[in-house]
């Protein structure tokens, strides 16, 4: 059975300070066991949240797909390990949108992680204009299988997709449970295609796009969301912690 996660990704908020208190506050509500709680901080506070946090896994929102060397500003999984995260994000439509990082180049991102046995959230997602002509399953497909989708099955299992409509980002526009559920079960299915239902069932596919305490428990309901990976409201000890009540 897939794993029930709940992920909350700061973006470029907080400073030192509220970085700790949040996750400080966070730490000392009692969580349910049966749920992974993820916090992705900026990169600067990672080791600092790592140390603050007790049963919350830390991680990082961007990571490079070099070892090490001549890569100004880029960081290294191996430099992200040594101070205590141990899962990433690749993909993440705002990396896509503004720092242009293409299904190409997230397959080197994904091929580095696994090399370096770093757990990841890959995360897919289509803009309105896609949805709007109706192209939205083959947009994700084709990020699927150009960036992920080339995994062997024993690299495929317990792996985690993050599926995040561009146009409910941040925007307060949440997929309805039905879109959600759609695209959910679509994943699933090329994941049964591709592999077997066996790998499918373990992948974990969280939604991610204006998600908050009151429509988290509509859509952790659908058969194929096993949670979420959630912006805004992540930033509030309340919001997260009602988050992660909600399955
Ligand atoms: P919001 O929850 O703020 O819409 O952000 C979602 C997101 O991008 C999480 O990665």
């Amino acid at each position: 059975m897939a794993k029930k996660i709940v992920a909350g990704n700061w973006k470029m908020n907080l400073n030192a300070d509220s970085a700790l208190t949040l996750i400080k506050g966070i730490s000392e509500v009692s969580l349910p066991s049966d749920v992974r709680v993820i916090v992705f901080p900026s990169s600067v506070f990672i080791g600092q949240v790592v140390e603050a946090s007790s049963g919350i896994e830390v991680g990082c929102q961007n990571f490079s797909n070099e070892d090490k060397g001549a890569f100004t500003g880029e960081i290294s999984i191996n430099q992200i390990k040594s101070i205590g995260a141990n899962v990433g994000l690749i993909g993440h439509s705002e990396r896509r949108a503004y720092y242009k990082e293409d299904n190409a180049l997230l397959k080197t991102k994904v091929d580095q992680a696994i090399k370096e046995n770093f757990d990841f959230i890959f995360c897919c997602g289509e803009p309105l204009f896609i949805r709007e002509e109706g192209k939205e399953f083959s947009f994700v497909r084709e990020q699927l299988n150009e960036s992920l989708f080339h995994l062997t099955s024993d690299q495929m299992k317990n792996r985690v997709i993050a599926y995040e409509p561009v146009w409910a980002i941040g925007t307060g526009k949440t997929a309805s449970s039905i879109q959600a559920e759609d695209m959910h079960l679509s994943i699933r299915s090329w994941i049964t295609e591709k592999y077997s239902a066996e790998i499918a069932s373990s992948v974990s596919i969280l939604y991610g796009g204006s998600c908050k305490p009151s429509n988290a428990k509509e859509l952790f309901a659908c058969p194929n969301v096993d949670g979420g990976l959630i912006g805004g409201a992540a930033l509030d000890v309340d919001d997260f912690s009602q988050l992660i009540k909600s399955f």
